[in-house]
């Protein structure tokens, strides 16, 4: 290949709009909201609601939830580690992709292992990843029980089961911890937004 044609090659693939410009157009500051936390936890829940305030106040943002890609991106997907490293990577590549864009993303996945988290993290500029531990109890998550699933695990009928015979590793080090037992959907929801909108 001569060297005119390389150049030209490199400059087709050098982007001159990118995040900067899309989220200043946005007049957000770009962020993936990561909420991890076991099944039943209220991850969606918490989501959706901050998705709701966040349009309310004029910014886009977009919800990235599990139990939504794997009826699509993820179909291909199990529950052994393997499977959920790539569930989450693919999670993240778009959640990355989503940030370019100038967009707020928020994401919804069990998440539950520390590499899987840190994969994701390593993905995004300092200050951009916000890992939000949905700690709610897995005595409260079971009694919710909202699809059944819980009863299934301990029928035997549900193999790997998060919280049941499939681990959940503890963040130790997340921007914010949750307990949705005991804070108000409406606090919870304050907390996030308030890291949200801290930059803008
Ligand atoms: S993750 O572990 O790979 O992050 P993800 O959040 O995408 O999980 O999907 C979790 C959802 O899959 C749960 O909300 C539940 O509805 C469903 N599910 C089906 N089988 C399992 C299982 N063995 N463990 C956990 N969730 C499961």
């Amino acid at each position: 290949m001569d060297t005119t044609a390389a150049i030209q090659i490199q400059s087709h693939l050098t982007k001159t709009i990118g995040k900067v410009q899309h989220s200043t157009l946005m007049g957000q500051a770009p962020k993936c909201i990561w909420l991890t936390g076991l099944s039943g936890a209220g991850k969606s829940t918490l989501a959706r609601a901050v998705e709701e305030r966040l349009y309310r106040d004029g910014l886009c943002s977009y919800l990235l939830d599990g139990d939504d890609l794997r009826l699509g991106l993820n179909r291909d997907l199990g529950f052994d580690e393997a499977a959920r490293t790539e569930n989450i990577r693919r999670v993240a590549e778009v959640a990355r992709l989503m940030l370019d864009a100038g967009l707020i993303v928020l994401v919804a996945a069990i998440s539950p292992y520390r590499a899987g988290r840190r994969m994701a993290r390593a993905l995004f500029n300092p200050g951009e990843f916000i890992e939000v531990f949905v700690d709610t109890p897995i005595e409260v998550c079971e009694r919710r029980d909202p699809k059944g699933m819980y009863a299934k695990a301990r029928r035997g009928e549900l193999a790997r089961f998060t919280g049941i015979d499939s681990p959940y590793e503890i963040p130790r080090e997340p921007e914010l911890r949750l307990d949705t037992s005991l804070v108000s959907l409406e606090d919870c929801t304050e907390a996030i937004v308030e890291i949200v909108v801290r930059q803008i």
